[in-house]
């Protein structure tokens, strides 16, 4: 049995507005990509990684794989225009007799083991996909775009969701195949009829979008 990682890190960030693809942007010391890679190198659950980045970038990740001693990382391909392009992209690496994927996004740096071991000790007989998430805390309220509030949503059974995903790699292929869009993988696979588990997250995994989510980032990680 073997467990593939496919770590998304093809976006443009462009709400983070640097000078090159948002994985490739400094967080400490090092790139952004260089944290959730060393740590999926790192787990005890994964077998093999493959790097998903943007269209002439495939070579520096090759290179930061190295640095690393990233010794998984089986191959880094650029992805495409949308997220589940990317992830098709990567997914397409995965051979034949691979029985397990696990999708993150490096855009989440910080990625514990134990949420990792929980994602994929989830899976099971009656589940199409596990995925990471944290019932929503904050009062949640439908606004308009001239910030007028249109309703207060009832937060019962609300979950914001997280990466990691994890999925049977056949399970994850056929959803992509069909294609569609949907901001994560889970939603592919709903899309497809998948019965899909959520599982406790961590707030750790916050997902750097801003510079101001890159400096509280680098705040958590000084601290570890
Ligand atoms: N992603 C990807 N391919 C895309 C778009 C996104 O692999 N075409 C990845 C990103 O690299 C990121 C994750 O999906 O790790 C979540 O996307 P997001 O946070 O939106 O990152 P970006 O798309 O890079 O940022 P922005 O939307 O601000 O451009
Ligand atoms: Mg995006």
């Amino acid at each position: 049995m073997s467990t593939w990682a496919v770590l998304a890190a093809a976006g443009r960030g462009e709400r983070l507005g640097g000078d090159r693809p948002k994985a490739f942007m400094g967080l400490g010391e090092r790139v952004l990509l260089a944290e959730s890679l060393e740590r999926l190198e790192a787990s005890g659950w994964i077998d093999a990684i493959v790097v998903v980045v943007p269209e002439e970038w495939e070579e520096p990740a090759i290179l930061l794989a190295e640095e690393l001693n990233a010794g998984k990382v089986s191959s880094a391909v650029a992805g495409g225009a949308s997220r589940a392009d990317s992830v098709r992209a990567g997914v397409a690496e995965i051979p034949d007799d691979a029985l397990i994927a696990l999708v993150h996004d490096a855009a989440r740096p910080i990625l514990p083991e134990e949420v990792i071991g929980r994602v994929l000790g989830g899976l099971g007989e009656d589940w199409d996909g596990v995925v990471a998430g944290l019932p929503l805390a904050d009062t949640v309220k439908r606004v308009d775009p001239h910030g007028r509030v249109a309703e207060t949503v009832d937060r019962a059974g609300l979950y914001a969701i997280q990466t990691p995903q994890a999925f049977p790699v056949a399970t994850l292929r056929d959803a992509l195949l069909r294609g569609g869009d949907a901001s994560d993988c889970a939603g592919l696979v709903e899309a497809a009829g998948g019965r899909i588990r959520v599982i406790e997250g961590d707030p750790r995994l916050v997902k750097i979008t801003t510079t101001a989510d890159l400096a509280f980032v680098e705040t958590l990680l000084a601290n570890e």
